[in-house]
């Protein structure tokens, strides 16, 4: 079960109106076609500082000491080093001595750690694993394509895991490709390999995503339902990867489910990425939107194509 929340969102942000000097858009067009207004993006501190900052909270939302963790999974694309892992950074950082290792499965990133350290909590391996989800797409985007750039922003999430029975389904998907989305990696210069065209820019088939997004949410919501014997009127909220509303207004009419159900915060942090669902999930914490009992349904989707939901009674 979930027994403490943390984020973090850089200080320095850019709002719609920055993009239309950048590029040939317009507010009224990112905010009718995704729902964001702003995204905070990363410019004084690293990444590292986020997902740290966002790790701590967590740990003092669950009471809990880093002396105490078993692991850590980090979820991330790239921190600030290949080597060490952002895991080990934030170990050291937070003062842990448990083993700490990154998982890759970009915006799914938080459903795929939550699998993971509910599989060794199950198994006895482990009690108390700290999640940090921890993304900088501002490393990765092309600052001069209007149909990517407007899109995402930088941000960390965590949370502490720990034995209960709160957690009643998870299932993790993936079918490798990389057509639709990809991020080429940017290699050093070398003697040995000839430069391609690509420099480590995200290169995305925005409608195939949406239209990939829209399927893996919705079917794999049914699914979780169909496997726990209920349907989606017995969900309190849906929290969602932080994409674009479009694909939340989708989700929302497919699954036959009122607004209010479906939390978001993508008008002031568009797309962060892995950091997408902790950071929501612990805004909302906070707000003391969830009481004890409620049913969550947390659903994830992207590069990967990687995708999957879970649901969560909260234990409060
Ligand atoms: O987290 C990873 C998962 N990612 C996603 O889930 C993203 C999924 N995809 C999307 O959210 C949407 O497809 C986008 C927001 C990326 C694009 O929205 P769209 O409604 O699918 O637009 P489109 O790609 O079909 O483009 C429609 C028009 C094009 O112009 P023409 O060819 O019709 O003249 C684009 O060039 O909109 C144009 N366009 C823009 N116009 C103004 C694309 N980006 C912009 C922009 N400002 N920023």
């Amino acid at each position: 079960m979930i027994t403490g929340t943390g984020s973090c969102a850089p200080s320095s942000s850019a709002g719609n109106v920055f993009f239309e000097r950048l590029v040939d858009t317009t507010d009224e067009w990112i905010t009718a076609r995704t729902g964001i207004k702003n995204r905070h993006i990363i410019s004084g501190e690293t990444l590292s500082e986020l997902a740290t900052a966002a790790a701590r909270r967590a740990l003092e939302s669950a009471g809990t000491e880093a002396a105490e963790l078993d692991l850590i999974i980090c979820a991330t694309m790239q921190g600030d080093y290949i080597i060490p892992s952002m895991g080990c950074v934030v170990q050291r950082e937070i003062g842990a001595t448990c083993p700490a290792f990154d998982l890759n499965a970009a915006c799914a990133g938080f459903l795929f750690a939550l699998d993971v350290a509910d599989g060794l909590i199950s198994s006895g391996k482990y009690n108390k694993i700290l999640i940090v989800c921890s993304d900088q797409l501002s490393k990765f985007i092309d600052y001069s394509d209007r149909s990517t750039c407007v899109l995402f922003g930088d941000g960390a999430g965590a949370a502490v895991v720990e034995r209960g029975d709160s957690l009643r389904y998870i299932r993790i998907c993936s079918k490798g490709d990389a057509d639709l989305l990809s991020i080429n990696s940017a290699r050093p210069k070398s003697p040995f390999f000839v430069e391609g065209k690509s420099q480590g820019y995200l290169a995305m088939s925005g409608q195939d995503v949406f239209k990939f997004a829209v399927s893996a949410v919705v079917g794999s919501i049914k699914e979780a339902c169909a496997a726990m014997g209920i349907t989606p009127d017995d969900i309190d909220y849906f929290l969602l990867h932080q994409a674009n509303g479009r694909i939340i207004d989708m989700a929302k009419s497919q699954l036959g489910q009122p607004c209010e159900k479906f939390l978001t915060n993508l008008a002031e942090y568009g797309n962060t990425s892995a950091a997408s669902i902790p950071l929501l999930l612990d805004e909302q914490r906070r707000k003391g939107t969830f009481k004890r009992g409620d049913m969550l349904a947390i659903s994830g989707f992207g590069g990967g194509l990687c995708w999957g939901t879970c649901l969560l009674k909260w234990a409060g």
